[in-house]
């Protein structure tokens, strides 16, 4: 790759032991991508540290000091650097639990202390404490064309499709080395070409609510995988939580990073702008047969109407979806064998403290919940066999994760199953 001398200087170790390691690690990374040159960021997202338990228990035999692990897990480096203040401006994602509802989630004292343990240390390195999959919803929110080094697939989407930020999905490693050295390989999607339609979708059906926007991410990905979908039809401007479902759907039935709809999302004001020169290598449709499809699929593994939990917030959950849930449920209480847990960022949590949505649904005897969700936490309450859920990215992980059966249906559906005890919906 071609260095700057502010990257060579790096590589030289001007910088300290942490900065050289993290600077080798993303030449490897670079130079295994076929990038020639490292891109600016002053905006990256991760997991520094430990925060999941695996790495807790990997690597509680060499020393839980944080230096300790960013090292041999984040630097990929057998030595134990002193690791610096971060350089540039860096959030933590979502992490294993929430830290003030550990016990109903089933987590130990002592895996509360750890997670605690590493927070501080997150801190301590200048890294914003955010502990949500939704960045954009707790502060940080890149511009056009900001360069980014972002993990989480489902918040990688959005900043590309709906704010026409530049990001590629990155990982642990790479998203640690550009905290340190504000730099990440400029490849696929930071750059002009690799951001030019592939696919073509013409929708036929009415797409209206979250629901339907779930469903059309989840056709979308599973139709073009990798590749960049540009959408045209029966599509009203989707809202900030319709595009949050779609995107967080396409990049988990396939591993979409980018989409485009024709006349509303700011790379695409027309179809010849969205493919350039490039004609789609593929024109598919989505009609009613290929909605009933997806929605067989995301209900394949639900067959006992009797619904034991209830889970919202995948992603997590905005201010909007909250008052949703609290006006459904406000004065009503949950079926006597049925939980509620709504998963959503930290600050997002105090807005519905302050507004008395955390008292209605607490009163209703559900909780809001921070920092992870039933998937990435591995949490649910005990015995959970029926789930249902309104997230059609948790209907594609969670029943094969924790072995559950699952309904998929709307917001409205899931909070009658958590209020009745029962899954009572129909395919659209
Ligand atoms: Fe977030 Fe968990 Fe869904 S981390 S995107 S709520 S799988």
């Amino acid at each position: 790759m071609k260095l700057t001398d502010q990257e060579k200087a790096m590589l030289d170790g001007a910088g300290g032991a942490a900065k050289r390691k993290a600077m080798e690690l993303l030449i490897r990374y670079g130079e295994a991508l076929g990038a020639e040159r490292f891109v600016d960021t002053n905006n990256v997202t991760g997991v520094p540290g430990w925060a999941t338990d695996f790495l807790r228990h990997y690597y509680k035999d060499r020393g839980t000091s944080y230096e300790a692990i960013f090292s041999l897990f984040d630097l990929d480096s057998d030595e134990i650097v002193e690791v610096p203040k971060m350089s540039v401006y860096s959030c933590h994602l979502q992490g294993s639990m929430d830290p003030k509802l550990w016990k109903e989630q089933g987590k130990t004292a002592d895996a509360l202390a750890d997670y605690l343990q590493d927070e501080a240390g997150v801190a301590a390195h200048g890294i914003q404490v955010l502990k949500t999959c939704t960045p954009y919803l707790a502060g940080n929110v890149p511009v056009k064309g900001e360069h980014c080094a972002w993990m989480e697939s489902s918040a990688v989407v959005f900043g590309n499709s709906v704010i026409g930020a530049r990001i590629n999905v990155e990982g642990r490693e790479s998203t640690s080395s550009a905290m340190l050295t504000g730099k990440i390989p400029d490849w696929g999607l930071h750059r002009d070409e690799g951001r030019l339609g592939t696919h073509h979708i013409a929708v036929e059906v009415p797409v209206a609510d979250v629901f339907n926007w779930g469903m059309l991410g989840y056709f979308v990905g599973d139709a073009v995988q990798e590749n960049i979908p540009v959408l045209t039809g029966d599509v009203s401007n989707p809202s900030l939580v319709k595009h949050k479902h779609f995107g967080a759907a396409a990049a988990s039935s396939g591993g979409i990073e980018l989409y485009n709809i024709v006349g509303l999302t700011p790379e695409a004001a027309s179809y010849e702008m969205a493919f350039g020169a490039r004609k789609p290598v593929e024109n598919l449709r989505y009609g009613r047969r290929e909605r009933r499809q997806v929605y067989d699929t995301l209900n394949s593994v639900g067959s006992n109407a009797d619904v034991d939990f209830v889970m919202i917030g995948c992603p997590h959950a905005s201010i909007e979806q909250i008052w949703e849930v609290a006006t459904l449920l406000d004065g009503r209480k949950l079926h006597s064998g049925t939980n509620l847990w709504i998963f959503t960022s930290r600050s997002v949590k105090s807005v519905a403290d302050t507004t008395g949505y955390t008292k209605i649904i607490r009163d209703a005897g559900g909780y809001i919940m921070t920092d992870t969700c039933s998937a990435f936490g591995r949490t649910m309450p005990p015995d959970t066999k029926v789930v249902a859920l309104d997230s059609a990215k948790q209907a594609h992980y969670l029943p094969a994760m924790m072995g559950v059966e699952a309904w998929f249906g709307t917001t409205r559906d899931c909070i009658a199953a958590a209020t009745t005890g029962r899954w009572n919906a129909s395919a659209p």
